[in-house]
Order: structure tokens, then sequence, then C-alpha cells
């Protein structure tokens, strides 16, 4: 059957705050061969206005809408906490189901969601959404660096900014919500595991006085991975000028870097001040627009049965929480704000 004759997948998603909107949207208006047709919310409003903006029913909840008959998909997009529940009813279910990051908040968590999955042989039936696998900008990066175009790698370079932390904002939130993406593109960027991570903190930036009381921002953290590389990863949520995500690659020839125009919006004012300046975004969606929007379509794409490039699966993210978990680890331990290299253990 081809393409254009398969049946479209009917996709229901979870969770209708920034991400699951916008998730909806593009499954409604952008991805060919899906068609948005549930949405649920724990703010039942909420579900109901994105569902008459896009011309879809609502679900009473996460496990209604698993189980409606005009659901063959799912996207999990709702908190962090949620996660390990609705996969596993998904996988269930039978039904595919692509899950924002990350798996699960904690190790034990994720690894209970894979050995559920493995033990059910459902596991082929869930995707982790971690984009950067499709972001057009690391996909170059990753292959320029596999071609050799500056040799061996031995320093990666990370850094992730946003412009404020939100109130619920914690130390550790900071890792499994952020740091997380790092956990996995760092490793796929490199074709190598992270072994050991150690958590470093300086002072804290203005407005860690958030309601936990809790927020360490910035943090440093190092990693390394199986085949030697050092990768340094700066998180700050403070960061007040925008949205910021850089990479670079120092090789043994060279270094390859992300450039500044995939950083920014695209919005360049030369002005009367002599000054050229250009704009940043205020959050993660202009930065990620099209990655969002490729990992979508792969995702249809491979559940309908048609090639796509590869996603993340559940065990990545369970190797991911694995990464963050030593991250933790080393960030309990720390005295003054130095923590101690900690070894990534993975078992399940
Ligand atoms: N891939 C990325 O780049 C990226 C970026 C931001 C957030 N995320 C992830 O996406 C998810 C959503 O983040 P967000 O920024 O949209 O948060 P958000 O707070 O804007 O939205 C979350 C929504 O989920 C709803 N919700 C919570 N529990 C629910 C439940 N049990 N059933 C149904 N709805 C429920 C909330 O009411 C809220 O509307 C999080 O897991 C987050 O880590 C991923």
């Amino acid at each position: 059957m081809s393409a254009a004759t398969k049946p479209a997948l009917r996709v229901g998603v979870v969770g209708c705050g920034v991400m699951g909107t916008d998730h909806a949207r593009l499954l409604a208006r952008q991805v060919s061969g899906a068609e948005l047709t549930r949405v649920t919310d724990l703010d039942p409003g909420r579900a109901a206005a994105l569902a008459e903006e896009l011309g879809a029913l609502t679900s009473p909840d996460g496990p209604a809408l698993i189980a409606e008959e005009d659901v063959d998909a799912v996207v999990v997009a709702s908190a962090d906490a949620t996660h390990a529940a609705l996969v596993l009813a998904a996988a269930a279910a039978g039904k595919p189901v692509l899950c924002e990051k990350p798996l699960a908040p904690s190790l034990e968590e994720a690894a209970g969601v894979v050995r559920t999955l493995d033990a059910d042989g459902t596991g082929h039936l869930v995707t982790l959404g971690f984009m950067r696998r499709v972001d057009p900008a690391h996909v170059e990066l990753r292959e320029a660096l596999h071609r050799g175009a500056v040799g061996e790698p031995l320093l990666v370079h990370g850094t992730s900014r946003g412009v404020t932390a939100g109130s619920g904002a914690t130390s550790e939130g900071l890792v499994t919500g952020s740091f997380v993406h790092e956990a996995d593109s760092v490793p796929w960027l490199l074709g190598s595991p992270v072994t050991a991570v150690c958590w470093q903190a300086p002072g804290r930036s203005t407005g860690t006085d958030t309601a936990s009381g809790d927020l360490q921002d910035p943090q440093l953290l190092l990693l390394r991975t199986a085949d030697g590389v050092l990768t340094t990863v700066e998180v700050l949520l403070n960061a007040r000028y925008g949205y910021d995500v850089r990479c670079e690659v120092v090789g043994r020839t060279g270094a390859l870097a992300l450039s500044e125009a995939s950083q920014t919006t695209s919005l360049t004012t030369r002005s009367a001040d002599l000054a050229r300046t250009s704009t940043f975004a205020a959050d993660w969606r202009p930065r990620f627009a099209e990655a969002y929007r490729r990992e979508l379509q792969a995702w249809v794409d491979g559940v309908r049965g048609l090639e796509a490039p590869a996603l993340a699966t559940a065990r990545d993210g369970l190797v991911a929480a694995a990464v963050c978990d030593a991250a933790v680890r080393s960030m309990r331990a720390a005295v003054d704000g130095a923590g101690l290299w900690t070894s990534v253990e993975v078992s399940w």
C-alpha cells in the first residue's frame, strides 16, 4: 500500500500545555498521514479550547484517551511525573506512543518501565522525544564529525540557557528536565556512552529564590564517554537574554560548532546607532520548531510502516535517566559546589 492510500494515523495528545499544544497543532496542520482526533488535560478548559481550535474531541483523562476507538497512537506531553504510567498504559493497549522527555524523572522508575516493556515485548511501541536527533543543525554536526571533518573528537562543549526558571524549578529538576537533553545528545553525537559524570556549581543566578527554595542555577556537568572524550555542559535557566543552545566539538585537527544562526531567530537589525543586533527566542519552540515537525513526521511515518529516520527508544530514555542519576548523585555528595566523579550505572 503506498503512503497515499494508507489510512491516516489517528493520534490523541495527552497534556495541552506548551508542548502538547505545539505537537497537536503540528499533527493537525503539518504532519502528513496524521489526523488529530483527541486531546486531554488535567485542566478540561485547556483541552476543550485546543480541541475546538483544531477540530478534535476531548477525552476525560489520559487512560480514557488511550482507550478511545478513534485513537490509534498517543503523544504524551503531560508533566514529567505522569510519563511512565501513560507510556505503560499505551503499550499495554498495543498503541504506539511518542513520549516527551524524560521517560521518567528517576532511574528506578525508568528502569521499571523498560523492564515491563521487555517482559511484554512491547518496547517497539515506545518512542522518546529527544528531538535533537532530528534537529537539522545537530544532524549536520554529527555527520561532519563522523566523516572525520575535524579528526578524532577530544572535547565537547554544550551550553543550554533559558530566559527564566519556572517557579517550581529545583536543582535536581534542572538535571532531569533540562540536562537530560545532553544526557542523550552527547552519546548520540559521539557514538559512545557516558561512563561518568561530575557535577560542579558556582554562585547562583538572579531568580533562584523560587517557591522550592532549592535551585542551584547555573550548573556545570562534566561527562566522560567511553571513547575518552571530555564534555562540559553548562545549564543556566535564568540567562535572561534569551533561549540559547550551543554545541562545539573540538577534534584533533579543528573544531565544529552549531552555527550562530541556528541559535537565534532569523531577524538581524542594522540600526542608526551603528549597531547590528540579532534577536533571541524567548523559549525553545522557534529554535527547535523544525526538529519537532521532523520528529512527529518520522514517528507517524514509522508507525505507518514508511521509511523514517531513527528516533530515540525507551531504552535510550533509560540510558539518559542513568546519566542524570549519576549527575544527581554527584550533586548530592558535593561539598561547596564541587561534586566527585560518579559512575553511570545502567541496570534493569
Ligand atoms: N522536547 C523538548 O524540547 C521539551 C521542551 C519543553 C518541555 N518538554 C517536556 O514536555 C512535557 C510538557 O512540558 P510543557 O512545557 O508543555 O509543560 P506545561 O506545564 O506547559 O504543560 C503540561 C500540561 O500537562 C497537563 N497535565 C499534567 N498532568 C496531566 C495528566 N496526568 N493528564 C493530562 N494532562 C496533564 C497540565 O495540566 C499542563 O497543561 C514535559 O514532560 C516536559 O519535560 C519537552
